[in-house]
Order: C-alpha cells, then sequence, then structure tokens
C-alpha cells in the first residue's frame, strides 16, 4: 500500500476569513471583482471537469496531446524524483506524465479543492501503489511550505491556470515558484495561445452552458458560506475577449437593477442593470511574453512545445 498524505496548510477558518476579506473587497469597488479560486467548491471542481470535455474547450485537449507527445523528453530533461503539481484539480493528464518519470518517489499535488485532491489520490492510489502521494490544501498564490521529498524536483503548473493570475500577480508567482527550484530542478508551466477571436470566446462561452454554470456557481458559494442572497439567475454569464490585454475576461452581468444582501459581512450591495462582476482573465500567451516573464523571475526557457495545431504550449524552464 503506497503512502497518501493530506495536508492542510489553509486552516478551515482561514479559508473563510480569506472569502470574506476577498467578497468584502471585491464588491465594495469599481469594476466589481471576485477571485478566481472561489468557483472551486467540489460542485465547481465537478463543473470544470465538463468543461474540460466540451467541444469548445480545446485546451484541455491540446494540452494532453503535448503531453502525450513530450513526456518521455520532459522525464529525460528533469529526471525527477518529486512531481509538485500546483492547481492539480483531478490530476488526469498529469498521469501522462507520472508515468514517463521512471524514478519518481513522490508526488505532491497542491490545490485549493479539497474534493478534487481527494479524488484524484483515490484513483492515484489504485493506479500508482508505488508512489508516495503527499496532496496540499494549499493556496498557490501564497507561501507554499513543500513536504520533504527527494530531489530533484519538477514543479508542474499546467491548464493555463497562470492565465488566470493578472500580470503583476503572475510576476510574484513565478518568483515564488522560482524560490522552490534547486540548481537540477524545473518548472513545466502549460499556457494558452493568443489565436482567433472566435475559438477563444466559445471555449469561454459554450453552447450547453456549463461555463454559465461554472461561472454562476461563485455566487452559489458566497450564498452558501456568507448566507448572501444572490439569485444566479439575475445574472448573464459573458466572456468578453479584450485584444489589448490578451485575455478573456468572464463576468457576470446584473441583468436588471438589484440589491444583493451578505449578512456574513453586514454588507448590501447594490447592482446597476447592466453592471458586471469581473470573476475572471483567462490571458492567452506569446512566446516572447513568457520567455520574458520567465527572465524576470530567474527562470530560463529551456524548451517550448506546442499541439499540432499550435492553440496552446507547454514550457520548461530552469533556474538560472
Ligand atoms: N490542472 C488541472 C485543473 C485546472 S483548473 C487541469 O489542467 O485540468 C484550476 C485548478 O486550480 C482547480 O483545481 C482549482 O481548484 C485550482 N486553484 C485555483 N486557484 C487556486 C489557488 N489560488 N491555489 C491553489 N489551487 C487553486
Ligand atoms: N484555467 C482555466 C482557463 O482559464 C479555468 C477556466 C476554464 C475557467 N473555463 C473557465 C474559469 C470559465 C472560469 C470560467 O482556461
Amino acid at each position: 500500500m503506497s503512502p497518501f498524505l493530506l495536508t492542510r496548510t489553509l486552516p478551515v477558518d482561514a479559508t473563510d476569513a480569506a472569502l470574506r476579506a476577498d467578497v468584502l473587497h471585491g464588491l465594495t469597488r469599481h469594476p466589481k471583482t471576485l477571485p478566481p479560486k472561489w468557483f472551486y467548491d467540489a460542485h465547481g471542481s465537478e463543473l470544470f471537469e465538463e468543461i474540460t470535455r466540451l467541444p469548445e474547450y480545446y485546451p484541455t485537449r491540446a494540452e494532453r496531446e503535448i503531453l502525450v507527445a513530450r513526456a518521455p523528453e520532459i522525464a529525460a530533461a528533469s529526471g525527477a524524483k518529486t512531481l509538485i503539481e500546483l492547481g492539480s484539480g483531478s490530476s488526469e493528464k498529469t498521469r501522462h506524465l507520472l508515468d514517463a518519470l521512471p524514478g519518481l518517489h513522490s508526488y505532491v499535488p497542491v490545490d485549493v479543492s479539497e474534493s478534487a485532491l481527494r479524488g484524484a489520490a483515490d484513483a492515484l492510489l489504485v493506479e500508482r501503489p508505488d508512489l508516495s502521494v503527499h496532496a496540499l490544501i494549499a493556496d498557490f498564490t501564497g507561501e507554499l511550505v513543500l513536504p520533504d521529498t527527494p530531489g530533484p524536483r519538477l514543479v508542474a503548473f499546467l491548464g493555463g491556470t497562470i492565465g488566470n493570475l493578472l500580470p503583476d500577480e503572475r510576476a510574484v508567482f513565478l518568483k515564488s515558484v522560482r524560490s522552490l527550484l534547486s540548481p537540477g530542478d524545473a518548472l513545466l508551466l502549460g499556457t494558452d495561445l493568443v489565436k482567433d477571436e472566435k475559438v477563444l470566446v466559445a471555449a469561454y462561452d459554450d453552447a450547453a452552458g456549463v461555463t454559465a454554470a461554472f461561472n454562476k456557481n461563485v455566487l452559489t458559494v458566497v450564498d452558501r458560506e456568507l448566507g448572501a442572497d444572490f439569485d444566479p439567475a439575475d445574472f448573464d454569464h459573458v466572456a468578453l475577449w479584450d485584444r489589448r490585454q490578451e485575455w478573456i475576461e468572464m463576468r457576470l452581468q446584473a441583468r436588471r437593477a438589484l440589491t444583493v444582501k451578505i449578512p456574513g459581512l453586514d454588507l448590501v450591495v447594490p447592482f446597476e442593470a447592466g453592471e458586471g462582476l469581473r470573476t475572471e482573465v483567462s490571458a492567452k500567451f506569446r512566446k516572447e511574453g513568457i520567455r520574458g516573464e520567465l527572465a524576470a523571475a530567474g527562470l530560463r526557457l529551456s524548451q517550448w512545445w506546442t499541439d499540432s495545431a499550435d492553440r496552446f504550449a507547454l514550457s520548461l524552464a530552469t533556474a538560472v
């Protein structure tokens, strides 16, 4: 039987305090915003898995194609004994990497979603009984305290999730990843690429409405956790391409003028008709931009792979 450990580096009430702070800050400014990590309660994590299977949502399939084709090269370049994965979710695509790394000893999935971590670990314990799995419930934008496992380390950040951070947050994040790496360690980064606007918008506004349900789930989380009276039916899901910032912006737009009560914060939030609440950006990248952002954090781009349709990229970077 392989060892499995689940460590919570966020105390239960810290999650609560962080949600309260984020909702108070985000809903009392203009334009209103909420940070994307609150999408991922158990239901949100399930909806995200559904998104990955939608015909319009190409990033998961494109990234999987690269992983399948390049896993042996990634394994040879990194020689990792520990794979740390940030925002690991279901760890589904990661299987290709886990199976290609011959000397792998430990897998450390890091996620805010406890249900996603447990689901992933349950499957891995059956499929890979040789592997030591040490799951961390943690916020990857905070300071990470990693378990003491053998090096070299490969830190993977897949799914294009880095695009959900704003540019200044990305700079801070990449520096903190850099600080986790010793000589011989590497970062494997998945980024979605700039492409035709119609393809991008469809990926975030699918015909079946799964992304709309996912976006609105954040309101359900605030209702449940803070006793708010958001009615998801009062809001429309909107996905816009911002060509200057080169990101998809996700909003929830009030269908009419309304007020929302949030007793847990002693707050009443007015919305004008048509007012938007920004719930997420998903930035799209170009190779030179990635190279520059990595360099600014003390990381050198050593390999760059794309899928056959040039939709998505995997980068391998090492500490300078
Ligand atoms: N890597 C998976 C999942 C991507 S979805 C894939 O490529 O399919 C983004 C994942 O990051 C979710 O599992 C979500 O719970 C997690 N996540 C989002 N914000 C986070 C944060 N600040 N800290 C840790 N995990 C986070
Ligand atoms: N990391 C994913 C992305 O940016 C997350 C995601 C996909 C997402 N679809 C979404 C987040 C819709 C919010 C709403 O592609």
